[in-house]
């Protein structure tokens, strides 16, 4: 049976979000520069979108550009913001034959106007779309993300369209970038370091997390399929008890 499939009533997740880490250390211990790991971590995120709309993933969420990278040498910001121009401009329209909808989260304030333009173009071309819907966080950071949404209800509070007491999760949900999206019942980090890095803080709060030893560049289908079959083997209980038979206390 293909990781595709159900095995026994345990369905694979619909949202799997992945912090692809490793792109540097795989091309230092190559002696390559790092430009290189991220080139060739682009290929593995198109090998990675084909493969999750084969297994039947229906949310793909992809951490391609924190709000932190932007410490990161002046050079390497460059290459990754013309990385992302460039997957955009030259996938796209594969993407959209594959019936692959695109969707870009984080804060597009700070990015060039043309590669902001390109993102939106790249939305609402795909926008009909009903496969795989592709999110790509660039310059996103959960952080920055709860703060914007909270500012807009500060704001609407504030100018009496919303009694401050009627605020609760879901209308907190209905303002992060990405609102209408199932939350990830999975998270994937590669490189084997173990941190969440400011990613879908307040979406992952009941996700199950898999952390690859592989760097993200070598990211392949049996990675995948790796991380698939541990979450299925997972007990999600959602802050509840495992089985009716099971009635330990105890916490998520
Ligand atoms: C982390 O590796 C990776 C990134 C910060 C960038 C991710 C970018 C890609 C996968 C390429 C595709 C990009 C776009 C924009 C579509 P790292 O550089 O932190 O690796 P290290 O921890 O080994 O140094």
């Amino acid at each position: 049976m293909s990781s595709g499939q159900r095995e026994a009533g345990v369905p694979n997740p619909s949202h799997v979000a992945i912090i692809m880490d490793g792109n540097g250390r795989w091309a230092q211990m190559r002696g390559l520069p790092r430009q290189e790991g991220h080139r060739r971590g682009l290929e593995a995120l198109r090998r990675t979108v084909r493969n999750a709309s084969e297994l039947g993933i229906s949310v793909l969420t992809l951490y391609s550009f924190s709000t932190e990278n932007w410490r990161r040498p002046y050079a390497e910001v460059s290459f990754l913001m013309g990385l992302l121009k460039h997957f955009v401009e030259k996938d796209l329209a594969e993407l959209a034959a594959a019936n692959v909808r695109v969707r870009v989260i984080g804060n597009r304030d700070d990015l060039a106007a043309d590669l902001r333009r390109l993102v939106e173009h790249a939305e609402i071309k795909t926008r009909d779309n009903t496969g795989l819907v592709l999110v790509i966080a660039f310059n996103y950071g959960s952080r920055d993300e709860i703060v914007r949404a909270a500012r807009g209800l500060a704001a609407d509070a504030a100018a009496g369209r919303i009694d401050p007491a009627a605020i609760d999760d879901e209308m907190l949900a209905r303002r992060l970038d990405t609102h209408g999206l199932p939350d990830p019942e999975l998270v994937i980090r590669t490189s084997g370091e173990t941190r969440i890095s400011n990613f879908l803080l307040w979406q992952a709060a009941y996700a199950e997390f898999v952390f690859a030893p592989v760097m993200w560049p070598d990211f392949d289908r049996a990675a995948f399929e790796d991380a698939l079959a541990q979450y299925r083997q997972r007990d999600r209980r959602f802050g509840g008890v495992a089985a009716p038979a099971d009635r330990s206390v105890g916490v998520a």
